[in-house]
């Protein structure tokens, strides 16, 4: 069965893009074991000059590396994703390479209208950084606006368009996993190009 981790774009105890990932675990049982993944325990990133990681950071490094892929749950304040998402990616990117090639859908959920669209694509913008260098699933932004009205009381999201739409997404991102592992030409390649690459020695 298709691997996934579910990465909880949050350090709030309270979330409902965390709340959007634990339907879609339940949602999509019989199709992918979806394991959620919090960043909130990730300490603030502080680029050590002796490149230690915390063993945190490691061990959701190593669940990414043996994940088929990963669906990222981003909240949006102030147009952006939050410091806690940026920074575990800072983390995830520091010297370690577990995000390439890696398939990735994007989620978002937002008490507004707008659904978190600006917050996903500068997170699309981020991963494309030269130690991240995911593969976004193109096209598919699942935007979940009013996510606080979205669940009844068992969890499951009520507005059956709205089903329907991530239905139809994650099938897409089954296929989009499949498709990715073929692409595997120029991933040594991109994994040493990764590895020689040094923000200090450019
Ligand atoms: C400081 C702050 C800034 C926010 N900025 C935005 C924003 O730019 N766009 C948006 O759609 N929602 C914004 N919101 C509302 C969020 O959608 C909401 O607080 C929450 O992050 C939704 O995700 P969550 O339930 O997973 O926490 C903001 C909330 C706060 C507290």
């Amino acid at each position: 069965m298709l691997k996934l981790i579910g990465l909880v774009g949050t350090n709030s105890k309270r979330s409902t893009n965390r709340q959007l990932l634990q339907y879609m675990q339940k949602h999509f049982a019989d199709k992918a074991a979806i394991e959620l993944v919090e960043i909130k325990d990730i300490p603030l990133f502080n680029k050590p000059a002796d490149k230690k990681l915390p063993t945190i950071v490691m061990e959701i490094a190593e669940k990414i590396k043996a994940a088929d892929g990963v669906i990222i749950g981003t909240p949006e304040y102030d147009h952006s994703i939050p410091a806690s998402l940026m920074s575990a990616l800072a983390w995830l990117s520091y010297g370690i390479y577990p995000m390439i090639n890696k398939p990735v859908m994007i989620t978002g959920a937002s008490y507004g209208t707008l659904g978190s669209s600006r917050a996903q694509l500068q997170l699309r913008q981020i991963l494309d950084a030269p130690e991240l260098k995911a593969s976004v699933m193109p096209g598919s932004e699942f935007l979940l606006s009013h996510s606080l009205q979205a669940f009844d009381k068992e969890g499951n999201l009520i507005d059956l368009d709205t089903i329907q739409k991530l239905d139809a997404l994650f099938n897409d991102f089954r296929l989009f996993v499949k498709i990715t592992e073929k692409l595997s030409s120029a991933q040594e390649l991109l994994h040493k190009e990764a590895e020689n690459f040094d923000w200090e020695n450019l």
